[in-house]
């Protein structure tokens, strides 16, 4: 009997032991390549937690300072910042909380923390918007939002950020923080665009997080225009290459989970480094299963950032970056 001509593949040679698996991987997870999402609040009296998003809070300035330094002996370099300011404004935003958080981590911790920092006004606004509103409240003004993202972008790159990620969706945004970044001599501070930032559900637990929802009596309930539509990567696609074109160092998709064909597809056509966020809703959402006991937790999120890298990402952006050195020692062998 040919057990050849039974089973011509044998495919389950290659699946049969753990060292068999680990030579045949194609793509691997590194912590490396992980950034840990963190918020610093102001006008906090003690940290809290975050609902959905395990091991991540509402940090004080000083439990930041403390819960970075616990990070770096985890293995976790590189962070991607949200600064939650407390007074809440219309326009002319004052970015020095945020600036001065950024100044002490780089004073603390200097080239062994990279600090990306996320730009944008919904922490900073009265109503949740990303932006400037129109007299009317009907739309977000571009213009003058911009102007505002480019100046908040400069304090903070002056205050040591090494790289700035606008996720406001403004056009032309990146155009006018590389322009301000670089006539103020901070030529050498990366640009991250969130370019290819979808109108998305799964923000929920981050607008708890960053006090970033849309509210209030103002008629523009939603981010729906601004943010791309979840049925158009062709628009995803002109926004990425033209952020490219702008001078964007590192491109973004956002969601990972919902949007990995669009990653695929723009990674493969616009040869940039590409980042992907695994948004608050969707870590929370493999939280939850694993607390009703329905998934494992860890085992998952390691699947979710294979997938990620599968389809193209070289960066994650993650909350559970703290917790990635136990979960993928976790996961080894177990695909
Ligand atoms: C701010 C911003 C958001 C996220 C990152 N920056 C929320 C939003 O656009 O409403 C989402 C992050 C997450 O869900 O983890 N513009
Ligand atoms: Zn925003």
């Amino acid at each position: 009997m040919d057990s050849k001509l039974r089973y011509p593949l044998g495919a389950r040679r290659l699946r049969q032991s753990q060292a068999v698996r680990e030579l045949a991987r194609e793509v691997r997870v590194s912590q490396e390549q992980l950034i840990q999402g963190c918020f610093v609040v102001d006008g906090i009296k003690s940290r809290e937690a975050v609902p959905g998003l395990t091991g991540v809070y509402r940090e004080t300035p000083s439990t930041l300072l403390r819960q970075v330094e616990i990070d770096l002996k985890k293995g976790v370099s590189k962070i991607l910042l949200f600064g939650v300011p407390s007074e809440k404004k219309k326009s002319g935003f004052n970015p020095s909380f945020t600036a001065r958080q950024i100044a002490a981590l780089k004073k603390n911790f200097g080239k062994d923390l990279f600090v990306a920092v996320d730009v944008c006004l919904c922490s900073y606004t009265t109503h949740g918007h990303c932006g400037i509103l129109s007299p009317e409240g009907d739309h977000v003004e571009n213009g003058k939002t911009v102007s505002e993202l480019a100046r908040v972008a400069a304090a903070y790159a002056e205050a040591g950020a090494d790289c700035v990620a606008p996720s406001d969706m403004m056009d032309s945004r990146v155009a006018a923080i590389r322009e301000t970044l670089d006539a103020r001599g901070l030529e050498r501070t990366l640009l991250m665009s969130y370019s290819a930032k979808f109108h998305s559900k799964f923000y929920g637990p981050f607008r708890l997080a960053a006090d970033s929802a849309p509210k209030g009596a103002v008629t523009l309930k939603d981010r729906a225009t601004y943010q791309i539509d979840p049925a158009r990567p062709q628009d995803a696609l002109e926004c990425s290459l033209r952020d490219a074109a702008e001078g964007a160092d590192i491109l973004m998709v956002k969601p990972g989970l919902p949007y990995l064909d669009v990653l695929r597809d723009l990674s493969r056509e616009i040869p940039k480094p590409w980042a992907v966020y695994e948004t608050s809703g969707e870590y929370a959402g493999v939280e939850v299963l694993a607390e009703k006991g329905l998934i494992n937790g860890p085992l998952a999120h390691v699947e979710m950032w294979t997938s990620f890298v599968r389809a193209g990402a070289s960066m994650i952006i993650t909350y559970g970056a703290r917790s990635a050195r136990e979960w993928l020692r976790a996961a080894a062998g177990q695909f």
